[in-house]
């Protein structure tokens, strides 16, 4: 179901020229802990924690989020992504798709996690609805964090 709601998203997007595919989907535990582990020693654990989930915690295991990336910008994976056409493509139509970009920026201390305006996470289209509606994360519609 993610899925197909990926697929529609990207060929809705990729209708209007922005040459958007998925650089990542599901990962298993042991890809997650390698990614963190190469991230621990690049950066340090205090910064990897900051924009990496260690393993076990992250959504891309549960196979309901992507990493969205353009072939029309040199932005992928960087904030500035979300300042670019296709950036602010997703972040106005994901929820149509049911899909949340999931780490806002205004939300970081909410989240835990820096802002990543390429990862979106699949939670149907009512609940994303209401959360672009709201411009609440996934912790205040949980009630996860304290108002
Ligand atoms: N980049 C996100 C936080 C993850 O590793 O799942
Ligand atoms: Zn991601």
């Amino acid at each position: 179901m993610a899925r197909e709601a990926l697929h529609k998203l990207l060929n809705a997007g990729n209708k209007k020229g922005y040459h958007l595919s998925s650089a990542s989907g599901f990962r298993s535990y042991q890809t997650q802990e390698q990614l963190f582990n190469r991230y621990v020693q690049r950066d340090g654990e205090e910064a990897a924690n900051k924009y990496s989930a260690k393993p076990g915690h992250s959504e891309h295991q549960t196979g309901l989020t992507y990493d969205v990336v353009s072939e029309n910008t040199d932005t992928n994976f960087k904030e500035s992504f979300g300042k670019t056409e296709e950036g602010q493509w997703i972040k106005r139509n994901a929820h149509k798709y049911g899909f949340i970009v999931r780490y806002p920026k205004d939300k970081t201390h909410i989240t835990g996690y820096q802002y990543e305006p390429w990862h979106i996470r699949y939670v149907g289209k009512d609940t994303a609805k209401t959360l672009y509606n709201h411009r609440e994360t996934l912790e205040e519609y949980l009630d996860l964090y304290p108002k």
